[in-house]
């Protein structure tokens, strides 16, 4: 959701904190701002909209200064106005505060501060912190008392960063909300994801839950809420600058698009034998589904049309399994016993609503697993076992290439489930893994002839568009409508093929382009109510192999390479990445920040 960022060392903070929030700029953008502490105290610095415009506004004569803090926000707590933005400092502005999460109790601890006389400027739970801070400063104890002091008031999710006028030095916790500190040779950083600091340092050590860190100049400690030592171990990320920038793409949505045959690459590599023609996945030996009764996948948005993915696939090998969205789990989990695995599929491992679901599943005794592409996420610490999906940084706030790697770690799950359960690999592993290894340089052919340009641009003054697929093209029929009004705006909606006479079909007519997924399964189902829906009006878009007989009654043709059935609609989803893309592109529309929408959504 939002983006931490502090810096303490030798030199001015000021450039590595406004690069940092240009960089962590996608978890959150309309509002953004500083805090630097100098030889006069401490200055902030703090705006409504973009950090362009705070670092445009950023005046050098005050920004001098070894040690600062900065944020860029995603509103849960009052509108995103400059008096909103964070850091929040208490009345004196000696103590100045970033902060991710939500304060459950900030009502109540801004009443009793009210009362002993605090004066608040914001509508957020954010500002109590630094007036906790103050309070207990007020007292006589130090600084360090003072943070800890108020982080033992605080009820709900935190990732937070502190500074206290006159001393050098950044104060750090985390409760529910990610932290990471990055050591450079002579700084050190606090963010709430790598990427901020990438540039500087891959050299990192993330924060668990419940730890404080006490940041100096030459030193840094880490101990738990009560000031016990903790050992926290150091990682090196193998994320590198680059990869984390736009390089010549216009938006690191397509940069990410572009990426989906290294990504997949990367998930498959040392994964399937090729000597063997064996899938070996580290969490999942073979044997992990011999007591396995039942899965269910928990996610949301985005990866949960992964989970939708593999949940089919996994069904296939004769497991019950489930998808569920993670934001409906604790209202109506199905049963669990510790023959239920539980996977959590979670491109960026903070989001609250899947944490939610697997800390529920957890409690109940199922045993879980996380598919994840960030180490050290909260995720992989919650679950028994993570398997990475190795897809890189993904930038843009529309999953992209996650989604690809995320559904193809799901297949190769669907393949250990049979062998598993049978005793023997699948009958049809001859066709799929071969297959599988050819999947990244068909994608790369898809990206190299598409016309999904042209098709974009042909619909582009349509009402709605409806996105239709059966099995596997399904959850690609979901995803393709969800990247569509993500980055479009335009209403655009997914249905299983087989539902839309049960009643969208209503919606139909000639300004309401059908894009039709066609993965090999059934496809004479579909392109019969593809065909209903075309009779009535709707221009029809298939996507589908070269020689398939719906490019025949089609208005326009996406094609995509003969495949497995398993594996046909992540090549679909990429020419409909693409149309969402382009047809964003001639709206002008802000591709990878569309409004109201952050990449990790860490509240419920
Ligand atoms: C859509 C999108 C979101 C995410 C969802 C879950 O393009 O990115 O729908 O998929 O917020 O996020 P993760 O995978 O980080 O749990």
């Amino acid at each position: 959701m939002c983006g931490i960022i502090g810096r303490v060392g030798t030199e001015n903070a000021i450039d590595s904190l406004l690069t940092g929030l240009e960089n962590l700029e996608y978890r959150g953008y309309d509002s953004a701002g500083v805090a630097i502490q100098n030889g006069s105290g401490i200055k902030v610095q703090k705006r409504s909209g973009k950090v362009a415009d705070l670092k445009a506004a950023i005046d050098r004569d005050i920004a001098d200064g070894q040690v600062g803090i900065g944020h860029t926000r995603w509103s849960t707590h009052g509108p995103p106005t400059d008096a909103n933005a964070h850091p929040h400092t208490d009345s004196t502005s000696d103590v100045a505060v970033v902060h991710n999460g939500i304060i459950e109790n900030y009502l109540e601890l801004k009443q009793e501060l009210a009362n002993l006389g605090h004066e608040f400027t914001s509508e957020t739970d954010t500002e109590v912190i630094p007036h906790l801070i103050q309070h207990y400063l007020d007292t006589g104890v130090d600084n360090e008392t003072a943070f800890r002091k108020a982080l033992g008031d605080l009820e709900g999710s935190y990732a937070v960063a502190v500074m206290i006028s006159g001393e050098h030095v950044l104060y750090a916790a985390r409760q529910g909300s990610p932290l990471v500190v990055g050591i450079e040779s002579d700084a050190y950083f606090i963010a709430s994801d790598v990427p901020a600091f990438l540039e500087y340092t891959d050299n990192v050590v993330y924060l668990e839950d419940g730890d404080v860190a006490v940041i100096r100049p030459d030193g840094l400690e880490f101990t738990d809420l009560a000031g016990n030592a903790v050992d926290r171990s150091f990682e090196t990320v193998d994320w590198d600058p680059e990869q984390a920038g736009k390089g010549e793409y216009d938006h690191y949505m397509l940069k990410e698009i572009y990426e989906q045959p290294t990504a997949l690459s990367q998930a498959i590599e040392g994964r399937v034998d090729p000597r063997t023609d064996t899938i070996e996945l580290e969490s999942f030996p073979p044997g992990t589904f011999e007591g396995i009764d039942s899965v269910q996948l928990v996610a949301c948005g985005t990866s949960y049309h992964a989970a939708l993915y593999g949940s089919l696939l996994l069904n296939r090998s004769g497991i019950e399994s489930h998808a569920l969205l993670a934001n409906e789990y604790s209202v109506c989990a199905p049963p669990v016993d510790e023959n239920t695995l539980v996977i959590a599929v979670t491109q960026s491992g903070e989001t609250a609503d899947t944490l939610g679901a697997l800390r529920t599943a957890k409690a109940n005794g199922a045993q879980t697993v996380t598919i994840t592409n960030v180490v050290g996420s909260t995720a992989a610490r919650v679950s028994e076992k993570t398997l990475l999906i190795r897809a890189g940084p993904e930038i843009g706030v529309a999953a992209t290439k996650t989604f690809s790697s995320q559904a193809v770690m799901l297949t190769l799950l669907g393949q250990r489930a049979i062998a598993d359960r049978t005793g023997e690999p699948s009958l049809d592993l001859e066709t799929f893994l071969p297959a599988l290894r050819s999947l990244p340089g068909q994608i790369e052919t898809v990206l190299g002839s598409t016309h999904a340009k042209t098709v974009a641009q042909q619909y582009h003054d349509s009402t709605a568009y409806f996105f239709i697929g059966r099995g596997s093209g399904f959850p690609v029929a979901l995803e393709g409508a969800l990247k569509f009004k993500e980055i479009t705006y335009e209403h655009a909606e997914g249905f299983a093929s087989g539902e839309l006479k049960h009643g969208p079909l209503a919606l139909v007519t000639p300004e309401t382009p059908v894009f039709a997924i066609f993965t090999g399964v059934e496809d004479e189902k579909t392109l019969k109510n593809a065909e209903e829906a075309h009779t009535r009006g709707a221009p029809l878009v298939v996507v589908a192999p070269a020689d398939h007989p719906a490019a025949a009654v089609a208005d326009a043709h996406l094609e995509i390479p003969d495949t497995h059935p398993e594996l046909a609609g992540l090549l679909a989803n990429v020419q409909l990445q693409l149309v969402s893309y382009h047809a964003a592109h001639s709206l002008e529309r802000p591709i990878d920040k569309p409004r109201n929408l952050a990449k990790s959504v860490t509240v419920e």
